[in-house]
């Protein structure tokens, strides 16, 4: 049993009309969290590493976390992800150190110099049997050092993402479609309000997937920024001492609907940290006496177990599906 790429994953998640969770990991809790979440429910798996994961908890350490996982849940067809890579030396060393995938965000760059770099490391990594996945238009919010300005995006032109994809030879590709990273995606203004009072942000843009879909038919599509900040844990945060005023995300049946279309990977990080978060917030107020990091911390691993189930079965639709894979 070893870690696998994501080709047989996004094939058999395109036809089936699903898609794979991509979960951030940062600390043995999150790994267990959603590792475990994915063996109770059948549920094949991206765990993927950000430059800021790697820079707090060190390669090394993340790697060998990813291998217990895939130690402990044999029948799990489990990938390691490189979250937004920003240069070939990123990418070249987790190509060198153990990942089965990684992504070339070069977005924020023109598209030649996109092209460009994205073709440099797709050599790179096809070579070493490893799968890249690259990004075209840009998201709203902040990816490590990054931060594009609400305003500032730009949705994915549709025109151009077969001469990418010919050019790139990438094997997935992550499109902009309203989707943006962290627990603020939108403002209220952005917003209207519904008959229960509730912020209901703007619906994202079908009609740029389904653009970028006829252009590129069977081709895997990636969404990034897809958490949505379930307003019951941002209200427990903030009934427990924390302050996340106006914290907004993506609507789960937009989300459920895109995974039915081509859409074959799912990015998930903020709901983690929000359901971590939340829960360790109320055993802190619920148990002032306590200071073992086990005893909050095992409330907190059991929320991320608890909201990654809740993904694969409301929004992904990929519980059932490890055992349908033949490469695990
Ligand atoms: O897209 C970004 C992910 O949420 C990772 O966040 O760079 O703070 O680890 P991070
Ligand atoms: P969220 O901030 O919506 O969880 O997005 C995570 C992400 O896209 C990681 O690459
Ligand atoms: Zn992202």
């Amino acid at each position: 049993m070893s870690l696998v790429t994501t080709t047989e994953m996004f094939q058999k998640a395109y036809n089936g009309g699903y898609a794979i969770g991509a979960f951030n990991v940062n600390n043995m809790e999150i790994v267990q969290g959603i590792t475990e979440a994915c063996g109770e429910l059948d549920a094949p798996v991206i765990l993927q590493v950000s430059k800021g994961a790697r820079a707090y908890a060190n390669h090394t350490y993340l790697v060998k976390l990813v291998e217990a996982a895939v130690q402990e849940n044999p029948n799990i067809p489990i990938a390691l992800h490189l979250d937004h890579g920003d240069s070939f030396e990123l990418c070249k060393d987790c190509i060198d150190g153990g990942f089965t995938s990684v992504m070339i965000d070069a977005s924020s760059k023109s598209f030649e110099d996109n092209i460009a770099l994205t073709k440099q490391v797709v050599e790179y990594a096809h070579d070493h049997g490893v799968v890249v996945e690259a990004e075209l238009g840009t998201l709203a919010g902040i990816e490590d050092e990054v931060c594009v300005e609400a305003g500032h995006e730009s949705y994915t032109r549709p025109e151009e993402v077969e001469e990418f994809v010919e050019r790139t030879g990438c094997d997935s590709l992550a499109i902009a479609i309203g989707t943006s990273h962290g627990a603020y995606k939108f403002t209220p203004e952005q917003c209207t309000l519904n008959e229960e009072g509730l912020l209901v942000p703007p619906p994202l843009r079908f009609d740029v997937l389904e653009e970028c879909i006829k252009r590129l038919p069977g081709f895997p599509i990636v969404l990034h920024g897809s958490s949505s900040v379930p307003q019951e844990f941002v209200s427990m945060v903030n009934s427990y001492g924390g302050q996340m005023p106006n914290a907004i995300g993506i609507p789960e049946d937009q989300l459920r609907q895109a995974a039915k279309l081509a859409v074959c990977k799912i990015n998930i990080d903020s709901d983690i940290r929000l359901a971590m978060t939340a829960n360790i917030r109320k055993h802190f107020v619920e148990h002032p006496d306590h200071f073992d990091p086990r005893q909050y911390l095992k409330p907190a691993r059991q929320a991320v177990k608890d909201m990654v189930a809740h993904k694969i079965v409301n929004v992904l639709g990929c519980d059932g599906k490890a055992s349908e894979l033949t490469n695990r």
